[in-house]
C-alpha cells in the first residue's frame, strides 16, 4: 500500500531563467516502448522518459515476453516479441499509469490467453468502461471490477468496428488502434477533437499503414511492426511547469532544447502567447514524424494578462490545466477554464485539488463541475499543499509557490517521479532567489 512520505519546501523566487533539456516525452515513450516490445527486432531509444509510468509500461511488456536493457548511456533497448505475446503468470502491474492500462488492453485483447491488469489506488478508481465498451463491440472478453481495475482479459480473435468516441481520449483511440492492428478488416476511430496523435505517428514509424481524415483514423489488420531507432523529444508537458513559472517573473528568460512540438500537444505555447509571453521557436525538425525544436520564452514586463480556456482547447491542454490554474491568481486578469470535466477523473480529481490548494494559499476561486474561475491580481501565501499523490498537482503548486509570500510545503512530493523525477532539481537550477 502506497503512503505519501516525502515533503518539499518551496521558497519564493525572484526569477526563473536558464537553459534546459528535458527527459523524453511520456506519451511518446509509452508508445515506443509498447510498440517496440510487440514488433519484430531490436529497437533502441535515446532520451526515453525517466518517469515511473513508462517504467510500468516496460515492465508489463517484459512480463509478456519482450527483452529490455538500459545501456550505460541511458539508451533503452527493447527486443520485441514479433507480434505474439506470452501470457504472464502473474498480474500485470500498471502502477499509476492510465496510459499503460488502457493501451495494453487493446494490445492484449486479440491475443490468445488470459491476462489480469492491476493498478495502484488512484488507477483503481479511474473509469475503464471507456475501453470496455468499444473492445466488447469488437468481440473482446473483458471483465472489470465495478467499472474499474482490476481488469481481466480472455483474449481471442476480434472483429473490426467503426467507433465514435463520446469523450475525446488518445488513450482510448490508441487502445482501439492496437486491437485493430491485429484484427482482419478496417477498424475506424472517430474523434470530434483531434487528440494527441503520437500513436498514429509511431505506428507508421514502426511500419504500419493507417489512413487519416480530419476527424478519424483507420487501420486495417493484421499488420506486422518492425523495430526502429529513435530519440524521444523532450516532454512539453513537463516543460509546461517551467514555462509557466518563467512567464510569471518579468525579466525571466528560459530556453528549451530538443522539445517535442507536435501540434496536438503544443497549445500551451499559444495560451502563454495570448497571456503576453514572448515565445520563439527555432531549429524545427522532424524526427520519426514528430516535430522537435528549440523554444525560448521571455516573460512580459507588465505581467501576464488574462485568458479563457474552453471547448477543443480544454481537451488539448488537459495535462497543462492544473499549472495554468495555479498561476491564475498571479496573472493580472485571471484564468477561466471550462469544458474540462475530464480533469475530475485523472490521477486525482484535479479540479477539486486545485481549488482546495489555491484556497489554502489564500486565493479566491470559483469551482464549477467542468472547470474553475481564478481571478487575477491576487497575492498567494505560503501554505501546506495536498498533492493527493498526483504528480501534476505537486508540480503545479511548486510553481505557484515561487510567487507566494513565505514558504510552501508540498506533501506527497515523491509523486513527481511518476512523470518527471528530475523536477525539483531542475527547479532549483533555474529559480533565482
Ligand atoms: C495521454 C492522453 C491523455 C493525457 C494523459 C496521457 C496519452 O489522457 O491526459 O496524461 O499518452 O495518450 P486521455 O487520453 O484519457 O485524455
Amino acid at each position: 500500500m502506497h503512503t505519501a512520505t516525502e515533503e518539499r519546501i518551496i521558497r519564493p523566487a525572484k526569477s526563473v531563467s536558464g537553459s534546459l533539456r528535458l527527459p523524453g516525452d511520456k506519451s511518446i515513450s509509452h508508445r515506443y516502448g509498447m510498440l517496440a516490445a510487440f514488433a519484430e527486432g531490436t529497437s533502441r531509444f535515446t532520451n526515453f522518459s525517466t518517469g515511473a509510468d513508462c517504467a510500468s509500461t516496460l515492465s508489463c511488456m517484459e512480463a509478456l515476453g519482450a527483452r529490455m536493457r538500459r545501456l550505460e548511456d541511458g539508451t533503452v533497448e527493447v527486443t520485441g516479441m514479433g507480434g505474439r505475446v506470452t501470457p504472464a503468470k502473474t498480474a500485470l502491474g500498471c502502477g499509476n499509469s492510465g496510459s499503460t492500462m488502457r493501451m495494453i488492453s487493446g494490445l492484449l485483447s486479440p491475443q490468445e490467453g488470459r491476462f489480469t491488469l492491476v493498478g495502484d489506488a488512484s488507477l483503481s478508481r479511474r473509469p475503464m468502461e471507456r475501453i470496455l465498451k468499444p473492445l466488447t463491440a469488437m468481440g473482446a472478453r473483458l471483465t472489470l471490477t465495478e467499472g474499474h481495475a482490476p481488469l481481466t482479459i480472455e483474449g481471442g480473435a476480434l472483429k473490426a468496428i467503426d467507433y465514435t468516441m463520446p469523450v475525446p481520449s488518445a488513450q482510448v483511440k490508441t487502445c482501439l488502434l492496437l486491437a485493430g492492428l491485429q484484427t482482419g478488416g478496417t477498424t475506424t476511430v472517430r474523434e470530434a477533437v483531434r487528440t494527441r496523435d503520437h500513436s498514429e505517428l509511431a505506428l507508421r514509424a514502426f511500419g504500419a499503414t493507417l489512413t487519416r481524415t480530419v476527424d478519424s483514423v483507420s487501420i486495417s489488420g493484421p499488420q506486422a511492426l518492425h523495430a526502429i531507432e529513435a530519440a524521444v523529444p523532450g516532454d512539453i508537458s513537463s516543460a509546461a511547469f517551467f514555462l509557466c513559472a518563467a512567464a510569471l517573473f518579468p525579466g525571466s528568460s528560459l530556453v528549451f532544447d530538443s522539445l517535442g512540438l507536435n501540434p496536438t500537444r503544443a497549445a500551451l505555447l499559444d495560451v502563454l502567447t495570448a497571456l503576453g509571453a514572448r515565445i520563439s521557436v527555432l531549429n524545427l525538425e522532424e524526427k520519426n514524424s514528430e516535430l522537435v525544436g528549440m523554444v525560448q520564452l521571455t516573460a512580459p514586463p507588465e505581467g501576464l494578462g488574462t485568458t479563457e480556456i474552453s471547448g477543443t482547447l480544454a481537451a488539448q491542454l488537459i495535462d497543462e490545466l492544473p499549472v495554468l490554474a495555479a498561476i491564475g491568481p498571479t496573472t493580472n486578469g485571471g484564468i477561466r477554464i471550462r469544458d474540462a470535466r475530464e480533469l475530475r477523473v485523472k490521477e486525482s480529481d484535479r479540479i477539486a485539488l486545485v481549488v482546495k490548494n489555491l484556497r489554502a494559499m489564500g486565493a479566491e476561486v470559483e469551482e464549477f463541475e467542468d472547470g474553475l474561475d481564478v481571478p487575477g491580481g491576487q497575492t498567494l501565501h505560503g501554505a501546506t499543499i495536498d498533492s493527493g499523490d498526483d504528480h501534476r498537482i505537486a508540480m503545479a503548486f511548486s510553481v505557484a509557490a515561487l510567487r507566494a509570500e513565505g514558504e510552501t510545503l508540498i506533501q506527497g512530493a515523491e509523486s513527481v517521479a511518476i512523470s518527471f523525477p528530475e523536477f525539483f532539481n531542475l527547479l532549483e537550477l533555474v529559480a533565482e532567489r
